[in-house]
């Protein structure tokens, strides 16, 4: 049976280290608060109005496609996963097409809206379209840029100093060697919690939010609307919002359940997983999950002490980084997972 191989893989972090202490400087916080709480001790920023969440990807997927030791001519399907697109519309797929410069329109360029879940979404999109036939280089992005979306007033501290920017990528090919790829992926949902980690704003809810006015939509009444309304500019009211201690709960019992539902599938135990990846959410919750599944520490790996959440990035450019470290090796049992808005979660086994 045809399974899909990570061929390739890349990321790219900006230059710009921005520490904790930095923070303080526009936020009422502290190294101390946010490295107890998160572990995170710095992040990366990109360059405002210079650099994008896909020209971040683009970076990453060139090195990706070099190590998967293709052209970009071969890439036959773009996958980008991110919060945090250039435009409201057009998605991200287009504009890395475009930067790549792949001119071919045989292509197709799928954009995924799934946060910190993204990557894992997109690994298991892709796999369904090699397994398939249909496609043989899919090109994986996550990319995020979060420092243009972030509220800089105290009001936002909470979520503000938890993300960072960054970009991971992976060209995803068929492999016919028995036992390789990816063995299984698992994906969930559950929309309950929609509005507990989101930015709700801007909207085709165009301010009045589960029939409330809330948001200040002047007259229902009237036809047609704005997406952002004056008062949520006034309000502050453009920026993520999330339920941290509701965060915390649900995802340290759905990353477990989430990984023995992928162990289960392909008979391993915890015992088999060679390297494990979390989606970086928070060094305590990583920590937890880690604790609960009883894995030791040299098969962890966390990197989000220094570059903070970067949502859908997070895996590629945590694997990316454990690869280049020679943590991952061939014929590792490699387990991935994420939970995240929406509430959505999933995971992936991948023997490499
Ligand atoms: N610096 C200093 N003080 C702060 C900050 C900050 N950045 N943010 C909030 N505070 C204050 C609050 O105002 C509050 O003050 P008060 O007691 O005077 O009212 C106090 O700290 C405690 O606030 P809580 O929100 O109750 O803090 P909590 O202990 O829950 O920690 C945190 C918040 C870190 C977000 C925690 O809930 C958490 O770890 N949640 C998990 C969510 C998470 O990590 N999400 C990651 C992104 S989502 C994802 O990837 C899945």
């Amino acid at each position: 049976m045809t399974n899909s191989k990570i061929a390739g893989i890349g990321s790219y972090l900006p230059d710009r280290i921005v520490k904790n202490q930095d923070l303080t400087k526009y936020l009422d916080t502290s190294d101390e608060w946010i490295r107890e709480r998160t572990g995170i001790e710095e992040r990366r920023y990109a360059t405002k109005h210079l650099q994008t969440t896909t020209t971040l990807g683009t970076e990453a997927a060139k090195i990706a496609i070099e190590r998967a030791g293709i052209q970009k001519e071969d890439i036959d399907f773009i996958i980008f996963a991110t919060l945090s697109p250039d435009y409201y519309f057009p998605g991200c797929g287009v504009l890395l097409q475009r930067e790549l410069g792949i001119t071919n329109t045989e292509i197709g360029a799928l954009d995924i809206r799934n946060q910190c879940t993204g990557f894992i979404y997109g690994l298991s999109i892709a796999d369904q379209f090699i397994k398939t036939g249909m496609y043989k280089n899919i090109l994986l992005v996550g990319a995020e840029m979060h420092s243009m979306g972030l509220d800089f007033s105290d009001e936002g501290r909470g979520v503000t100093v938890i993300f960072g920017d960054g970009a991971g990528a992976v060209v995803l090919q068929p492999t016919q060697k028995e036992g390789q790829g990816i063995l299984t992926t698992h994906l969930h949902a559950d929309g309950t919690h929609a509005e507990e980690l989101a930015m709700i704003n801007p909207g085709s809810h165009g301010g009045y939010h589960v029939g409330t006015e809330k948001y200040g939509y002047p007259d229902p009444s009237v036809p047609g609307g704005v997406f952002v309304t004056q008062k949520m500019l006034d309000d502050g009211l453009l920026a993520p919002n999330m339920s941290g201690q509701l965060v915390f709960k649900t995802a340290v019992a759905k990353f477990p359940e989430v990984i023995r539902e992928a162990l289960a599938k392909t008979g391993y135990t915890t015992a088999d997983i060679d390297i494990f990846v979390p989606h970086q959410a928070n060094l305590r919750i990583s920590q937890m999950v880690q604790k609960l599944l009883r894995i030791p520490d040299e098969k962890v790996v966390n990197n989000i002490q220094k570059y903070g959440n970067t949502t859908a990035a997070s895996i590629p450019i945590a694997l990316c980084e454990a690869w280049e470290n020679g943590r991952v090796k061939d014929g590792d049992l490699v387990c991935l997972a994420a939970f995240g808005s929406g509430f959505t979660w999933g995971s992936a086994l991948i023997r490499w």
